[in-house]
């Protein structure tokens, strides 16, 4: 165990970290990027998907050396790309061939929370279930799906279970552009090449892999053509780690945010935090020079005062290297992107304070995990799935300000589909669709979101290990 101190101050966190060991063996690195295979569409009717997704345990030669058991969606490491169009019918059957349930959540998607995965409604081992719904005519952008269920979903993501999904739209100002899906996840290993066991560290402050990888590679390497501007859509499916995105050598340009396009390019950009749960698209031209490359890394980031950042310099993700092909044409950047019709005046306010609980010996009797389980709060108050927390009407504008009160960083979550960022810190935002935001601490942010459907809606911190944690709350949402 653990040694407790009378009272341990939240600043004591960082002294139970246990040094991140590097792992004996990694992948090979340098490989092209791979593409993440597309998830078949069985239906022949204009307007429709219909895809099967198995999920189960699967082998993969990750390393040198025995194979990794993975959980996956069809055989992953990944999932599937689920390639969409705005305005589809859409109906995904889940067959759960693991040995324990799980749900699937639709991250960022507005879809009936029937079929949103809610921890309430797990799929038990050797069950099925048929998750149906419409896509808006007027969504686009990259949106994921991974599983919800009550208190395993941190350690079935870090199974490997996270699935990208794009919605296309006919009006997409850069359907002409070459494009790169970037999924970026971590892991653990242990000493037999198997995702390790979650540690007392992990809990608290969220887990963070040692070996970042990008569409489940090791630092692949992408080709490019002299002078091309690519549109890179990026998914931070890490549990736990923030990325500090940068591109040393080009500069990037964010056309778009969780729930599409951006109304207006942010240009000139060294580098872009990427939380755990966020995705970004984002255009880089890259160099005219044939064998020059640059390397996309993730700069150290320090998630909170107290916390030492897990890595001191700058972290490699990715090369990028120009190729000898012909040059791309010059590509001019539209000034305005998407129109985006802000959200009116609010007919509800409600303030949201997240926190943590100071650790104390007197709670330790528990054990560990009780004690955790206590540690990480919203509104004061661990997630109870029998509890409604917020009541809501659908049609309604709600303004929420959510506050943190805590010493580490949050990325705050709301599910059901997107909501306007209105301001941080009390500084008005540029408009954009969201789901998922950082809050630094003593941080706030004003966001304004619409439910057009009934029924409970979470949310929550999305690293995943303080979400099982009970940092999580419900939004029920009457008709
Ligand atoms: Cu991606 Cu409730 O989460
Ligand atoms: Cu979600
Ligand atoms: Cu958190």
């Amino acid at each position: 165990g653990m040694p407790m101190h009378d009272s341990m101050p939240m600043n004591g966190m960082a002294a139970m970290h246990a040094p991140s060991s590097s792992p004996d063996a990694l992948p090979p690195a340098g490989q092209p990027l791979a593409t993440l295979p597309r998830l078949a569409n069985r239906s022949t009717e204009a307007g429709t998907f219909s895809g099967v997704i198995d999920i189960a345990e699967t082998r993969h030669a990750l390393l040198p050396g025995a194979p990794t058991r993975l959980w996956s969606y069809n055989a992953g490491p990944l999932g599937p790309l689920i390639e969409l169009n705005a305005g589809d019918r859409v109906a995904i059957t889940l067959n759960n061939r693991l040995p324990e349930e799980t749900t699937v959540h639709w991250h960022g998607l507005p879809v009936d929370p029937r079929v949103d995965g809610h921890p309430r409604d797990a799929i038990a081992p050797g069950g099925s279930f048929r998750a149906g719904f419409t896509l808006p005519d007027n969504l686009s952008g990259t949106f994921w799906y991974h599983p919800h269920p009550h208190g395993l979903t941190a350690r079935q993501v870090a199974m490997s279970l996270a699935g990208p999904v794009i919605i296309r739209h006919r009006n997409d100002p850069f359907a002409g552009l070459p494009e790169s899906l970037l999924v970026i996840s971590d892991q653990r290993f242990d000493r037999d090449n198997q995702v390790a066991a979650h540690t007392p560290a992990d809990w608290m402050d969220g887990r963070e892999g040692e070996v970042v990888l990008v569409n489940g590679q090791y630092r692949p390497r992408l080709d490019v053509a002299p002078n091309e501007t690519r549109r890179l859509r990026v998914l931070n499916a890490c549990a736990a780690r923030y990325l500090l995105l940068s591109l040393p050598g080009a500069t990037l340009t964010r056309v778009g945010t969780d729930g599409g396009a951006l109304a207006r390019p942010e240009t000139g950009l060294s580098q872009l935090l990427l939380t755990p749960g966020e995705r970004t698209e984002l255009l880089v031209t890259f160099p005219a020079r044939v064998g020059q490359s640059l390397q996309l890394v993730s700069l150290p980031y320090a998630r909170g005062k107290m916390m030492q950042p897990e890595q001191t310099a700058a972290l490699p993700l990715m090369t990028v290297a120009v190729a000898d092909r012909a040059p791309a044409a010059a590509f001019s950047l539209p000034a305005q992107l998407a129109t985006i019709v802000p959200l009116g005046r609010p007919d509800i306010r409600r303030r949201v304070v997240l926190s943590e609980r100071p650790m104390d010996h007197r709670m330790a009797g528990g054990g560990m995990m009780a004690m955790m389980k206590n540690m990480f709060l919203i509104d004061g108050r661990t997630y109870d799935m029998n509890r409604v927390d917020l009541s809501g009407k659908v049609g309604q504008i709600e303004e929420w300000e959510v506050v943190n009160d805590s010493h580490m960083d949050h990325p705050f979550h709301l599910h059901g589909g997107q909501f306007q960022l209105i301001a941080r810190n009390g500084k008005p935002q540029p408009p954009s669709w969201r789901d998922t935001v950082n809050l630094a601490p003593r941080a706030s942010l004003t966001l304004r979101v619409r439910f057009d459907t009934p029924g409970e809606r979470l949310y929550h911190c999305h690293i995943l290990e303080h979400e099982d944690l009970g940092m999580m709350g419900t939004l029920a949402v009457h008709a």
